[in-house]
């Protein structure tokens, strides 16, 4: 498979995250600040909970549930830090914000 259409620039501002099924995936989208544009797995690895529900401050995806905390640049747990989110690569084309599923399987944490 190749990289899919998920939405345009213009549905994701800086310091937004929304989520996305994409592919059978459930794909949290953010613009961190900066602009910087990543795709991470939309199911926290904590529990079965969906992390748009949670808060995005621009840096940090905190997750609603027990307040885990994920950095929006790199998916590395913050808090916990023995945790992470996978990260989908992402193509922007043009004002089209592209995601790509293929190999890619969210992670479970361990704690
Ligand atoms: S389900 Fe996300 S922190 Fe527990």
């Amino acid at each position: 498979m190749a990289f899919k259409k998920v939405c345009t620039r213009d549905d994701l501002w800086e310091g937004e995250m929304q989520s996305f099924e994409v592919n059978g995936q459930e794909i949290l989208l953010v613009c961190a600040e900066g602009g910087d544009i990543k795709a991470f797995q939309g199911i926290c690895p904590h529990q079965d909970i969906p992390l748009v529900e949670g808060k995005f401050d621009g840096k940090t995806v905190i997750c609603r549930a027990h307040l885990w905390q994920f950095d929006a640049c790199s998916g590395k747990g913050i808090n916990p830090s023995d945790c992470a989110l996978a990260e989908y690569p992402v193509k922007v084309d043009g004002e089209d914000i592209l995601v790509e599923t293929d190999g890619v399987k969210p992670l479970f944490a361990h704690t």
